[in-house]
């Protein structure tokens, strides 16, 4: 091997006058614009932050869920849609009564729709549901949406889940398990899907005919229905169990369980797919917002208040607001018009990360997603964080 010339002190000190000389003689022109180079550009088509797109489409699929179809908008700046891996959200921001609210929802289009200029998405009317109701009742053809860059980890990961993925589903959850059929028939993903979808009747069921035909086109895609109000001829009857999942998984070899649907879903499968016996990593939970039954989580402990102060400090500027026990500091801050960033509201993407002064909180387990660091030196996710008193929380400007 060649030797290698060292550096001694006498080169080293050489070096400050030879740059300062270059720096010297380099040409006056400003900066280049960061666009210029490649690497940025690449960059800001797949991490654009904010993208401005318009309705380009409503059908309606049932009663009380609307299919959105969304495009780019040039004159709000966004020519093309930042690509995503099937199982992805992107957060919509919707602004009423000068206030502005943020709801996380799936991509339920494929991730080849997206390079051709296209994302779907699925709203279902929430009884109560500020922006659910907001965007039945307001979003149409042409529509200015302002959403998020694509986000969140509900994506296969072939070094970590297996080749076979069981899919849960339960009503509007069928979203992200729809682009991932997608994915799988248009070759952006590969590996044995099979999908077992809760619904009370077959007419909840949503997507139906299009998820039989990908039965039919692709041998890696196996369907079943598990209806609760309804018994039907080749269709489950009840709710989604372990003995149903059993049914339906490969004899040899492991495979993955995927969950998407409302949390009554989750509280029933947290205690049925333990029963499968499955490495930790193979079951996988999609997010699902916060928490609506507090009371119901196992280690809480009822405050002795039902309603506590929360001062929010921002930007130098300080505000109090009311925040009930049973909802979160990042719903109350929406509420009262205080503008948080916000992206999957289940303390899982860290975007709401902020300080709290003093105070104490309530952080359900399942949704504790903080650095340990963070946890030492007094930081929340206001969007899973319940107060327990009054509170003083400091909190970044949304983005
Ligand atoms: S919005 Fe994602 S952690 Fe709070």
């Amino acid at each position: 091997m060649a030797d290698k010339k060292r550096l001694s002190i006498a080169d080293f000190l050489k070096i400050l006058p030879t740059r300062n000389k270059k720096i010297e003689g380099a040409a006056s022109d400003p900066p280049k614009p960061l666009t210029s180079y490649r690497p940025n550009r690449l960059a800001m088509i797949l991490h654009p932050g904010r993208q401005a797109l318009r309705v380009a489409g409503v059908t309606p699929l049932t009663d009380d869920v609307k299919l959105y179809t969304l495009v780019p908008d040039p004159s709000g700046g966004t020519d093309s849609l930042a690509p995503f891996g099937a199982g992805s959200y992107i957060s919509v921001t919707v602004e009423t009564d000068g206030r502005v609210f943020s709801r996380p929802y799936s991509i339920t289009s494929s991730p080849g729709d997206a390079l051709h200029g296209r994302y779907e998405i699925a709203v279902k009317k929430e009884p109560g549901g500020v922006v659910s109701d907001f965007i039945h009742e307001n979003w149409d053809v042409g529509t200015p949406v302002s959403a998020s860059e694509p986000a969140g980890e509900f994506q296969y990961e072939p070094l970590r889940d297996a080749p076979t993925v069981i899919c849960v589903a339960g009503g509007t959850g069928i979203t992200p398990f729809r682009s991932m059929i997608r994915a799988v028939l248009e070759g952006s993903e590969d590996f044995r899907l099979t999908l077992i979808y809760g619904a009370r009747t077959e007419k909840d069921l949503l997507f139906r005919r299009e998820i039989e035909a990908a039965e039919t086109l692709d041998p890696r895609i196996k369907v079943v229905y598990v209806l609760s109000e309804e018994e039907k001829p080749g269709r489950e009857h009840g709710f989604v169990t372990a003995d149903v999942i059993r049914r339906y998984a490969p004899v040899a070899g492991p495979y993955s369980v995927f969950v998407c649907g409302p949390q009554a879903m989750y509280r029933h499968l947290e205690t049925e797919l333990p029963k499968l016996g499955l490495r930790r990593k193979y079951i996988r939970y999609e997010i699902f917002g916060p928490i609506r039954q507090i009371d119901a989580e196992p280690d809480y402990i009822r405050p002795e208040r039902d309603v506590f102060s929360v001062t929010v400090r921002q930007n130098g500027a300080e505000r109090e607001i009311p925040c009930r026990r049973d909802e979160t500091l990042l719903s109350a801050m929406e509420r009262a018009g205080v503008r948080a960033p916000s992206l999957c509201r289940s303390g899982e993407c860290g975007f709401c990360h902020s300080k709290l002064v003093s105070g104490d909180c309530y952080v359900p387990a399942r949704q504790d997603h903080r650095r340990e660091a963070d946890t030492k030196y007094g930081y929340i996710h206001p969007c899973s964080a319940f107060p327990l008193s009054d509170v003083v929380i400091d909190v970044p400007s949304a983005k």
